[in-house]
């Protein structure tokens, strides 16, 4: 079987053969962690968001949307915190010259506790067979119990340490652990410091006294100052949401696992305003009602999990991550946060400006309290790609590599090809195409081979072929081949609209979340 490592490398070429996504200025040997969307990625990244928009602003009666400037008043980050707390803890090794954040080196030296307990109970699991107590096993297997007791005295050690932003700590464990640097295999480490992730620019012109601006960290930030206009100008009602869709930049210092960590990327956050006291069953609906949202995309129930955080931020009072089985492990995709009044009553503080609600059933006034979910569409898009891609074995020698795209996310929803390219099969091909193309989108293709072609539309994921042959200049019928199964079926081109819309429209992901 391939290492999970080798098929993320072939998925991640796969990626850049077929259009999805091309390394950011790649003629000038790349930027770092920064990334472009090809043809077939934009239109998937497209219906994602169209997905996550759609379900939020559509779905519900209480949650409007907006689109705020990247660009906002350096003061609201001071308000947030960002100035002085959005840091990275990071280390250099001397001899590699490579810069890493200390917190990841010793996640990952934890990390290296939890494979060897896995080893561990997957050797006991093929010794006993089906009358395996893996529980029993955890509890009891004394090789177990010290891993174990290994890796909660350095995860405690390493979150005491982070609690207190005790830096020289971070950087005692490392020396304790014997971690070495990954590439020069030393443990010449300098002292752990503290690197704020935001990009600076200057706005306005240096003679006029340019103004410093960051280019935003998160796009959370422009919902909360504009909640207020918002509500006013909605005449909405505690509870209610705001919907935002946009760029967020981070100078990650370590940039890993090709778009999973990037230094541009892109947000979809809701901020849901509530009543203070009700904002832990909030946080629980919130909760539910994202992951539904997750599994209705078809993608495997099992490849999702809560990782509920024990270490909250000093603002909030629940915090959890739907994480998703990407090839390198279970990742976050989105967060979950009830962010108490923390940042609205910052903005009152730094603004001077009352901002507080009116509640007309309570008959008082109050700073509400928020519920956020934030999920990165770059790790969506990734995580969709990770668990569509397969390299099938057909027997015969005969093999192809196919992306199972949920239809109605797949960038190209069909493809309408022309047996041969004479005798009239490419005009009725264009045809059908020009029909089709204001409901979906519609390919052509009328080079090499069939078999070749179908091969190039699953590489890419497009659901359905349609096969123009002879028999359709007599009686109006072509062949519908599906993606997934290769299954073909003879069908009225008159048909072809409304099977295709029953399967690729949006609605019918839509329709399970209510
Ligand atoms: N407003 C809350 C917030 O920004 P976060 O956990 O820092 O919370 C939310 O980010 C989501 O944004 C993450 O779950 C992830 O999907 C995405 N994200 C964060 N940093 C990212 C990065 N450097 N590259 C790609 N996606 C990122």
């Amino acid at each position: 079987m391939a290492k999970q490592e080798d098929v993320f490398k072939t998925i991640v070429a796969h990626a850049k053969e077929y259009g999805f996504v091309f390394q950011s200025s790649e003629i000038y040997d790349g930027l770092s962690a920064v990334y472009d969307y090809g043809q077939n990625g934009v239109e998937l990244k497209n219906n994602i968001k169209r997905y996550w928009w759609e379900a939020m602003t559509m779905l519900n009666d209480n949650i409007v949307g907006i689109d705020s400037a990247i660009f906002m008043h350096p003061t609201i980050w001071k308000a947030s915190g960002h100035v002085d707390a959005f840091n990275d803890p990071l280390i250099d090794n001397k001899d590699s010259k490579k810069r890493y954040r200390a917190d990841v080196l010793i996640e990952d030296e934890i990390a290296k506790f939890d494979e060897k307990i896995n080893k561990e109970v997957a050797k006991a699991a093929k010794r006993f067979g089906e009358t395996f107590d893996e529980e029993m096993f955890r509890q009891t297997n004394p090789r177990v119990l010290e891993h174990t007791r290994k890796r909660d005295e350095l995860h405690q050690r390493y979150s005491d340490a982070m609690n207190a932003n005790d830096l020289s700590e971070l950087k005692q464990i490392i020396l304790d652990y014997e971690i070495v640097d990954p590439i020069s295999g030393t443990r010449n480490w300098t002292d752990v410091r503290q690197f704020n992730l935001m990009f600076k620019t200057e706005m306005g012109s240096t003679a006029d006294g340019a103004m410093e601006v960051y280019l935003r960290p998160e796009t959370a930030q422009g919902i909360f100052v504009n909640y207020l206009n918002v509500q006013k100008t909605g005449r909405m009602r505690i509870p209610f949401g705001i919907a935002q869709i946009g760029k967020a930049f981070r100078n990650e210092i370590v940039a890993r696992q090709f778009i999973f960590r990037m230094r541009e990327f892109e947000q979809m956050e809701m901020q849901f305003f509530v009543r203070p006291g009700e904002e832990l069953k909030w946080f629980d609906h919130w909760r539910q009602v994202r992951l539904r949202w997750h599994k209705a995309l078809g993608l495997g129930d099992e490849k999702y999990r809560y990782h509920d955080h024990e270490k909250l931020a000093h603002y909030a009072n629940a915090a959890t991550d739907i994480e998703f089985q990407m090839p390198f492990g279970f990742k976050e995709v989105e967060g979950i946060h009830s962010r108490t009044n923390f940042d609205l009553s910052q903005h009152e503080k730094y603004s001077g400006k009352n901002i507080k609600y009116f509640d007309p059933e309570l008959n008082e006034s109050y700073v509400p309290y928020v519920i956020e979910t934030s999920i990165g569409v770059d790790r969506m898009f990734l995580s969709v790609l990770c668990s569509c891609y397969e390299a099938q074995d057909l027997g015969n020698g005969d093999s192809r590599v196919v992306l199972h795209f949920p239809a109605p996310i797949a960038p190209v929803k069909c493809a309408v090809l022309p047996l041969v390219k004479k005798d009239g099969l490419p005009e009725k091909a264009r045809e059908i195409q020009h029909r089709l193309r204001f409901d979906f989108t519609c390919q052509y293709d009328e080079k090499d081979s069939i078999g070749k072609r179908y091969r190039r539309q699953d590489a890419i994921g497009t659901p359905f072929c349609i096969t123009v042959d002879h028999q359709t200049l007599e009686d109006g019928t072509v062949t519908l081949r599906e993606r997934d199964s290769m299954d073909q079926r003879r069908v009225a081109i008159d048909n072809l609209e409304k099977i295709l819309g029953e399967q690729v429209s949006l609605n019918s992901l839509l329709k399970k979340l209510v």
